[in-house]
């Protein structure tokens, strides 16, 4: 790897994923959060070792930020995949390059990413603060989904080499903290008028866990409360096959003949959990949140009350309102990306869901014009980078020869403006 190469950095509603491209993984994964000084108008003791000379400086990201939550003030900078408080944004950058990835951005291009959508403006805006606060050597902003196709395809489990421009078609389903998006994606642009959005995701989860744990009047200590429902929700959470079933499985009881006592299901889980700030111990028993919280993806009126689409029908509806040339493929080729697609069995379920739909439909074909349709095989694949395909995407293509000339330098931008990030081709004409 040179010593200047290209920075990627992943923003997103909960985490932020970065690193330099060419690597498998990112070097930092730090929640999106900013604790800002109170009063910035005196020099403050930020903590009990340090001083801060200019209070311009007294902030903190990620985990260090929600550590100083008491003292500052936390400000939350990404909701559902849009920025929306820039003066944070930029600080929040300003310490992640710096201090985290301890580079001069001058000497660097940067990779930066943006929901599907995303508003010019917001993309002139990113690239004002990357070249003129830092002054980057280049850039060049993702759409994310377009990112997480590439990883897929050119990823660990494939081979580079035979990678062309019109791999580039499949529907990818991206669900991280804050929002979910479905969209198809075909020879690497985004079907603009056929992208999904949904407005539930891990933060969802997250929420309803924790209710159904207050609700059973578990022992959860309230300072840690989403942290504890979000650490239950990753280690003991799945999708099942089928709810009524589940609850069967959860409600059998056995007799242990070496005690004569009946025991629970094994199902039933406990996880320990002590106090951050008094270190006291906590038992809490997990029941079926395990599967309820997750079930949110195919019977989202558990959790909302006015969301009621399953993800499967939201899936077959993209798909279907694409050209019909490029459906088949986008059946074929549905890609995870996002850490709220890490529940065990998400890809069967939803596979055999969407695959329900298309038979169902094609049957109707069939019954109707007495003639058998070409079968379609429906395909939800899992991959290896699927928690961070968004930023792998973005370090395969910041190590690839041709991305120098689709990133913008940072001499196009003083001779045009920030007008020349509006597009940002994946490959340069003629490729
Ligand atoms: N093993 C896991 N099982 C289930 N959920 C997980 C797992 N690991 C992480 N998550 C959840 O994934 C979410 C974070 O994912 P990700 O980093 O993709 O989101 P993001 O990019 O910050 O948000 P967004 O894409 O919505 O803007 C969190 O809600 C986290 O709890
Ligand atoms: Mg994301």
């Amino acid at each position: 790897m040179s010593q200047f190469s290209t920075v990627v950095i992943d923003n997103g509603t909960g985490y932020t994923k970065m690193g330099y491209a060419g690597n498998m993984e990112p070097s930092y994964i730090i929640p999106t959060v900013l604790a800002d000084a109170i009063n910035k108008g005196t020099t403050k003791v930020a903590s009990q070792n340090q001083k801060f000379e200019n209070p311009e400086l007294d902030f903190f990201i990620g985990d260090d930020a929600f550590a100083h939550q008491k003292s500052h003030n936390l400000q939350y900078i990404i909701r559902s995949g849009q920025i929306e408080n820039w003066e944070a944004m930029e600080k929040f950058w300003h310490r992640a390059i710096y201090s985290q990835l301890r580079c001069e951005p001058e000497e660097h291009r940067f990779i930066l990413t943006e929901p599907p959508l995303n508003t010019p403006e917001n993309r002139e805006q990113m690239a004002e603060i990357m070249f003129e606060t830092f002054n980057v050597k280049g850039l060049f902003i993702g759409v994310q989904a377009t990112l997480a196709l590439y990883a897929q395809i050119c990823g660990p489990q494939s081979d580079v080499k035979s990678f062309s421009k019109g791999d580039l078609t499949g529907t990818v389903i991206d669900s991280g903290d804050g929002v979910t998006h479905v969209f198809p994606v075909s020879d690497g642009f985004v079907i603009g008028s056929c992208v999904k959005h949904i407005p539930l995701a891990g933060k969802d989860i997250t929420k309803f866990i924790l209710q159904q744990l207050r609700d059973r009047g578990e022992p959860v200590p309230a300072d840690d409360a989403m942290d504890i429902a979000q650490k239950v929700k990753e280690r003991f959470g799945y999708v099942c096959k089928d709810v009524v079933k589940e609850y069967k499985k959860f409600d059998e009881k056995t007799l242990d003949e070496s005690t004569g006592k009946i025991v629970q299901s094994n199902k039933f889980k406990k996880y320990v959990h002590k106090q951050t700030m008094t270190g006291a111990t906590f038992e809490i028993d997990i029941g079926y949140e395990r599967f309820l919280g997750p079930e949110m993806f195919f019977h989202p009126e558990f959790i909302h009350n006015d969301w009621r689409s399953p993800l499967d029908e939201i899936v077959d509806n993209s798909i279907q309102s694409c050209p019909i040339d490029t459906r088949r493929k986008l059946y074929e080729n549905i890609v995870l990306s996002g850490g709220s697609t890490l529940f065990k069995d998400f890809d069967q379920r939803l596979n055999k869901q969407v695959q329900q739909r298309v038979d169902d439909r094609l049957k109707q074909y069939e019954t109707l014009t007495g003639q058998a349709p070409k079968p379609i095989k429906v395909n939800v694949s899992q991959n290896m980078v699927q928690r961070y395909a968004v930023w792998f995407g973005g370090s395969v293509l910041g190590s690839q020869e041709h991305f120098q000339k689709v990133c913008h330098s940072r001499e196009d931008y003083m001779e045009r403006g920030p007008s020349i990030c509006r597009h940002n081709p994946l490959f340069p004409q003629g490729f």
